[in-house]
């Protein structure tokens, strides 16, 4: 039996040092080329504009960009400290004029209805205090036909794999906000009950190995 949600945060990730480590082991990981970049393609999000709900340190996006041709990306963010290194990220890139980071909570979208061609968001549902608007808002502001990806954790993956993502998780000062994320992370079965009460239907639950992953249309 898996234990309950423990909620980590509805603030998003705030403090400088932690901002700073979970940085860097986002650097890494797109190092290793171990981002849900073509996951987001594979969804068929992959022209025009699409938003970003809570980038953090922007890498997905920033690679999403570089993957894509003649796209441009929105993003809202609920952590000022992110935002910063999210904007010095995207001059590294050289996209600073592709992409635009936008302070902001993902339950209240600043962005107008029908304005988006595609939204993705990884590792980011695990925190958001109501779950259900943030998908609300997410089809609000999608065109008819656009698509969405949203990518996280899940709370029930097998201890082995908890144990290698532990190991490959650096630098290690990030390893308990791993084990707090994990344990505040959905369950297949609970993001489906969630869904089933909020959205009209269009949309797929997968279970991988280290999380899941939904997808879907908002109906033309
Ligand atoms: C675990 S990080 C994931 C960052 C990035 N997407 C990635 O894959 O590395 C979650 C991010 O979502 C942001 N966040 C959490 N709740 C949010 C909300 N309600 N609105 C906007 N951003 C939020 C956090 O501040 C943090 O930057």
């Amino acid at each position: 039996m898996t234990k309950p949600r423990v909620v980590e945060t509805a603030e998003g990730i705030q403090g400088d040092f932690d901002v700073r480590v979970y940085d860097r082991m986002m650097r890494r990981m797109r190092d290793k080329g171990w981002l849900q970049t073509r996951e987001i393609l594979k969804a068929g999000i992959d022209r025009g504009l699409a938003l970003e709900v809570g980038p953090g340190p922007a890498y997905l996006g920033l690679e999403w960009l570089k993957k894509s041709t003649g796209t441009s990306l929105k993003a809202v963010e609920i952590s000022p400290a992110m935002i910063e290194i999210a904007r010095r990220n995207a001059r590294e890139y050289a996209f600073s004029d592709r992409v635009e980071y936008v302070k902001g909570d993902a339950g209240k979208i600043p962005f107008d209805d029908n304005l988006f061609d595609g939204a993705f968001t990884n590792g980011s549902l695990h925190e958001w205090a109501d779950p259900k608007t943030v998908f609300n808002e997410i089809h609000r502001v999608l065109k008819p036909g656009g698509r969405y990806c949203v990518s996280d954790l899940r709370r029930d993956m097998h201890p082995l794999v908890k144990w290698f993502m532990r190991t490959v998780t650096k630098p290690k000062e990030i390893r308990p906000g791993l084990r707090s994320s994990i344990a505040a992370a959905y369950l297949v079965e609970e993001i489906e009950a969630l869904l089933q009460e909020c959205l009209p239907g269009g949309y797929r639950v997968e279970k991988k190995a280290m999380g899941l992953v939904i997808t879907g249309t908002k109906a033309g």
